[in-house]
């Protein structure tokens, strides 16, 4: 999909279909207002008609209106001005698209008087406009053997004033990287276990090194990480024939010297539980326990995309849960990398025992911040349900600025506590740590585990168990969440640094 920035008039724009916004009660928007009267009163005299009220995401579309060069105008509502928030503006978007993709236009000129407060609140319009039309957009066909007809929408202008032109085109260019991202994270999120391996993972990896110059992959394969001592990682993948990898992307876009944020993903390629086996019913749906590694995935192209002038490493510890004659067995005892000793009581809790040591790996980096990003526990889907990211911290401000990205890129998360009261769930009479710290604040004592592991650093999980995939029906499938949040969050850290 081509985006472009166009300033020129509007009744002259030469597109398939001019898209304009109708307010509630049936009012014209400023740039519907000039069409109006280009079409000499077309376009309000069908209004009258009560074809359209201008309710949210309300659509009409007309042929053949007079005194305009666009082949059609679609009319889409926006509501009344107090409900111009992002839930509704989403709503637009899929509608608009849900009508370019019915009538197989091939252009489309968005004309739709984007009316924020402020500059930045401008920018942030273009780009969602621009992320939530490339997601609706999205098809994913990689396994099918018949392929999905193409889109025919190949361009589409987004129509703004002479003075908001060049903040659009930094919103262009933000919003492509993030929504390629996001397609990425999609992308390796629906492919199945048998494609989608730690082994593929690693392959990726070394294309996105071959394809950016600012950026370099180093994979760490079984023999290594057991030198490294990262026998926690290790034992996660013992009953596995796929060979488990810690996959390092280093982008160097700051000083030599600037300390690198760091992201670590959770790669469970396939989640069976192990030997604490889960039901079969709906047990497909852990092929999406990479997501985390697949939105590390995701930040890391657009980083690159958008050239952001920071140092970021992404790492993805990725591994297949499988019970065999060699898998790990509950009460098995195993050292981390940091040399504590974890009792592993539950060997589908196996999220927390790869981040473990990918967590301590990341130390080596003396990192300015470190987010792990997991599809970890259930438990987050009954705290938050399917709309918020679980956001815990060993740094309230850490904490906060995620959150503030979240909300900027409208991606959003929640913080949970992570108190010392609940450190002592994972008590073990045999280890220094158990794995599992039963099923109340199931989520907290996760996050538990891992601050473990993290005391030399800033650091805050993300737990995306119940953002990273729509289960079931239609709209089955990979979200790609929380690519849109790590990417604000790095591009407030590149503000920063400015
Ligand atoms: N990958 C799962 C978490 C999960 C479950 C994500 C359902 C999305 C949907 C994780 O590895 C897991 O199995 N967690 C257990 C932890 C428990 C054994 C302490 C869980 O949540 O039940
Ligand atoms: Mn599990
Ligand atoms: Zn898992």
């Amino acid at each position: 999909m081509d985006f472009e920035i166009v300033s020129s008039d509007i009744t002259s724009l030469e597109t398939e279909c001019l898209v304009l916004a109708v307010e509630a009660d049936s009012t014209l928007s400023p740039a519907a207002k000039i069409a109006d009267e280009a079409s000499a009163g077309h376009i309000s005299e069908i209004l009258k008609g009560g074809d359209i009220s201008g309710k949210n995401a309300q659509t009409l579309l007309l042929h053949k209106v007079p005194g305009l060069a666009a082949k059609r105008v679609l009319l889409v509502g926006f509501g009344k001005d107090d409900d111009r928030n992002n839930r509704n503006y989403r709503k637009v978007v899929k509608a608009i698209m849900g009508v370019a993709k019915s009538t197989g236009v091939s252009s489309l000129a968005l004309a739709i008087d984007i009316q924020p407060t402020d500059d930045e609140d401008k920018y942030r319009q273009v780009r969602h406009l621009v992320e939530w039309s490339g997601n609706e957009l999205y098809i994913y066909d990689e396994t099918k053997s018949k392929k999905a007809d193409p889109i025919k929408l190949e361009q589409i202008s987004i129509h703004v004033s002479e003075d908001d032109a060049d903040l659009a085109e930094t919103a262009l260019m933000d919003g492509t990287a993030i929504v390629n991202g996001t397609s990425i994270a999609r992308d390796l999120g629906n492919l199945p276990g048998n494609f989608c391996t730690p082994t593929y993972l690693a392959e990726q990896a070394l294309e996105l090194d071959d394809e950016f110059e600012s950026l370099s992959t180093t994979i760490v394969d079984e023999d290594e990480m057991n030198q490294l001592g990262m026998h926690c990682l290790l034992s996660v993948g013992n009953g596995s024939e796929e060979p488990s990898k810690l996959i390092v992307m280093e982008y160097k876009g700051g000083e030599e010297g600037d300390k690198p944020h760091v992201m670590v993903g959770k790669g469970i390629t396939f989640d069976t539980g192990g030997i604490s086996l889960k039901p079969g019913g709906g047990m497909d749906e852990m092929k999406y326990d990479m997501c985390g590694a697949a939105s590390v995935f995701g930040a890391m192209t657009a980083i690159c995309e958008m050239a952001l002038p920071i140092n970021v490493v992404g790492i993805v510890a990725a591994a297949e849960n499988m019970p065999s004659g060699h898998a790990t067995k509950p009460g098995d005892i195993v050292t981390t990398m940091s040399g504590q000793t974890v009792e592993i009581l539950n060997t589908d809790a196996e999220g927390r025992l790869v981040l473990c040591d990918a967590l301590t790996y990341a130390g080596k980096f003396e990192p300015a911040s470190v987010v792990d990003i997991a599809t970890l526990t259930g438990a987050c889907i009954i705290a938050l349900g399917h709309h918020a990211t679980g956001i815990l911290s060993n740094n309230d401000e850490l904490a906060a600025e995620l959150i503030e990205a979240g909300e900027q890129a409208d991606d959003k998360g929640w913080q949970l506590p992570l108190w010392d009261e609940f450190q002592e769930q994972l008590d073990s009479n045999f280890a220094d740590i158990a794995n599992i710290g039963g099923r109340p604040g199931g989520t907290i004592t996760a996050a538990c585990f891992l601050s473990r592991f993290t005391k030399e650093y800033r650091w805050a999980h993300l737990d995306i168990a119940g953002v990273a995939w729509n289960s079931g029906g239609k709209e089955k499938g990979s979200t790609g969440r929380c690519v849109p949040m790590l990417t604000q969050y790095m591009l407030n850290q590149a503000a920063e640094e400015e």
